[in-house]
């Protein structure tokens, strides 16, 4: 039986709570399904930075670059900087082993609310694919004249041939095994360099994918859209920006931060993909053991089908359908009293 080996970055906040919490459903399922997991845990975090003035040390990704998977939890702390934590720490992990590919699930579950009256469960069950290294969020750029009348400050956005074609494709591929519907996320009516180079990439790529039938809209209308007609998407592209924005409104879509999951891959396997929760360290509820771990839990089984263990995963997912839909068990975020591990017990008692 080969063995997995699995990096753990807990991070800050909620993160160290609903990293454990995800280890013990993993250890529960790879037991039941004969896979083999061994985990080393890293203390990269906003609180490492405060005592040693990094997020992680400098030969950080060649500690993990030999691993097979990374788990993250979130990084963030008051009194650091979030550009820190993100460009310590979760940027170049993301940069440094091409995870090119942002893929963030979102479904309604029974038993769940969403605040959208018409996002029913069942409904509701689509993908954001972001692209995760380049974009909107680049390093070039500049400020002029700080402090003065003329102050000035330019960011430049940074789409490649390359960079676009593989996200897009592997949104196509993701269709294809799916409904077969594909929307790309534009803005080429304002953003006129960038967008219609992304819009004839879509459409040079959609070409070599017959079976997905594919349509495009400007981000503003397509954010309206996402409010009131969720039911409508299967797989959506996006650029960076656009991406990250759209998969926070599908998440509260969802319901609850704290059940969204996000994979970071790598789909040419030549580095480790990094699994993590969308929600953050949420300090306002750290230490009390209340944080929701479905997020992190989620997560975690979209690493197992990335491991290869498809079944594995899809028992982790059926177990939360069920503990949502046919159980009160819940945490506060969900109006619920129980405790994060009270929840996951309840969890692994039904995988
Ligand atoms: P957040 O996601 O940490 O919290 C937003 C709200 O949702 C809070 O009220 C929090 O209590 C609640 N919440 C989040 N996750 C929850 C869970 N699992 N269970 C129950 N309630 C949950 O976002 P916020 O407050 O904007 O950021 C806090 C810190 O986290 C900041 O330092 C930020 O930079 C960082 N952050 C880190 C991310 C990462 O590591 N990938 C992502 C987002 C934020
Ligand atoms: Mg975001």
């Amino acid at each position: 039986m080969k063995e997995h080996r699995i990096a753990l970055i807990p991070g800050d906040g909620i993160g160290t709570e609903v990293v454990p919490a995800a280890c013990r459903v993993l250890d529960a399922v790879a037991a039941r399904h004969g896979i083999a997991l061994a985990y080393d845990t890293f203390d990269w975090s906003c609180e490492r930075y405060l005592a040693e003035g990094a997020m992680m040390p400098a030969d950080g990704l060649d500690l993990i670059r030999g691993h097979d998977a990374i788990l993250l939890g979130a990084v963030g702390y008051p009194g650091v900087p979030d550009h820190v934590s993100l460009w310590g720490l979760l940027i170049p992990i993301r940069r440094g082993f091409q995870q090119y590919v942002n893929l963030r699930p979102i479904r309604v579950f029974e038993g769940v609310p969403s605040p959208l009256r018409e996002a029913r469960p069942g409904d509701v069950d689509f993908v954001v694919v972001r692209e995760n290294v380049e974009g909107e969020y680049g390093e070039i750029g500049g400020r002029l004249y700080r402090g003065l009348p003329e102050e000035t400050a330019v960011q430049e956005a940074v789409f490649t041939r390359k960079g676009v074609t593989r996200v897009v494709d592997h949104a196509f591929e993701l269709a294809a095994g799916r409904s077969g519907r594909l929307t790309s996320a534009t803005k080429s009516n304002g953003i006129v360099h960038t967008m219609p180079f992304w819009d004839e990439l879509v459409a040079e790529r959609g070409a070599l994918h017959p079976g997905v039938t594919w349509d495009q809209e400007h981000i503003d209308a397509l954010a309206a859209k996402f409010v009131l007609d969720p039911g409508r998407f299967d797989v959506v592209v996006a650029s960076n920006l656009f991406g990250d924005i759209l998969s926070d409104l599908a998440a509260a879509i969802a319901g609850s931060i704290g059940i969204a999951p996000a994979a970071n891959l790598n789909p040419e396997r030549d580095f480790p993909s990094m699994f993590e929760p969308v929600h953050g360290s949420a300090p306002d509820i750290a230490g009390r053991g209340m944080a929701n771990p479905l997020g992190a839990i989620w997560s975690a089984a979209m690493m197992l089908d990335h491991l290869g263990h498809p079944e594995a995963a899809g028992a982790v997912t059926d177990a939360i359908g069920t503990l949502l839909s046919t159980t009160r068990l819940r945490t506060p975020d969900l109006g619920g009293t129980a405790t994060t591990a009270e929840f996951t017990a309840g969890l692994i008692d039904l995988l």
